[in-house]
């Protein structure tokens, strides 16, 4: 069961992510020179990327990847990349960032993404994932069998009308040292209660950080609060 840290609201969620974020990559760049960092997009964690842009962090010593990517050009308004170059990279003196090629498409962008990862990444010290109404996390979506797939980054159709996605598997996501989960608004209360109760996983994806010990949600009232 990962740490629970209630807040208020989604401003609260976003000082303490950011905070807890710093900590991590701070701590990253003291015990080994760099630290690697996962971003996931949707809307929930954007304010907590502009926090922590704010904050003076050592920008040079810092690595950014991304948990998931939409298969999209990275200068569409879907793309993950250009959400967090926007809340985050922009505001930086230096960003050493290794996106997602969404434009390659789902297949070659995982292939891709995969031999970048095993060339830069023995490990993530930080990987930054959210939780979709539907129970989904990073792109591994319920009901696509994603979640089982042992590969460092896997191909997605999550079906629905939304374009393929690529993601960090399983195995990439829960090696991280730490995974910290933003969570927000009473629409979501359903799939994080579900995430937090034992079942079937393909169902509901975000089950994966049940055993994680290295993981921490952060969620607001609304979020935690069943109605
Ligand atoms: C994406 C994400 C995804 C996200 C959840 C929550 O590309 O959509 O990385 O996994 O974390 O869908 O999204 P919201 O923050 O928009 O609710």
């Amino acid at each position: 069961m990962p740490e629970i840290v209630r807040v208020a609201d989604a401003g609260e969620l976003a000082v303490r992510a950011s905070q807890l974020m710093r900590e991590c990559i701070d701590q990253a760049i003291a015990t080994r020179g760099v630290a690697r960092v996962a971003l996931s997009g949707g809307s929930t964690p954007g304010a907590a990327y502009r926090l922590l842009g704010q904050s003076a962090l050592d920008a040079e010593r810092c690595r950014w990847f991304f948990v998931d990517e939409r298969c999209v050009p990275p200068d569409s308004e879907r793309s993950n990349y250009r959400a967090a170059k926007r809340d985050l990279f922009d505001a930086l003196p230096v960003a050493h960032v290794f996106r997602m090629q969404g434009e390659a498409g789902a297949q070659a962008g995982a292939r891709h993404y995969a031999e970048l990862l095993a060339r830069e990444v023995p490990c993530f010290d930080l990987v930054v994932a959210g939780i979709g109404d539907d129970g989904h996390t990073a792109s591994l979506f319920p009901g696509t069998g994603a979640v089982r797939d042992p590969a460092l980054v896997v191909a997605v159709e999550p079906g629905g009308g939304l374009e393929p996605r690529i993601s960090l598997g399983r195995s990439t996501l829960l090696a991280a040292r730490r995974i910290v989960i933003l969570v927000t608004g009473a629409a979501k209360q359903p799939a994080l209660a579900q995430a937090l109760t034992a079942g079937d996983e393909d169902a509901v994806p975000a089950r994966i950080y049940l055993r994680a010990e290295s993981a921490t949600l952060i969620a607001d009232e609304a979020a935690l609060t069943p109605r």
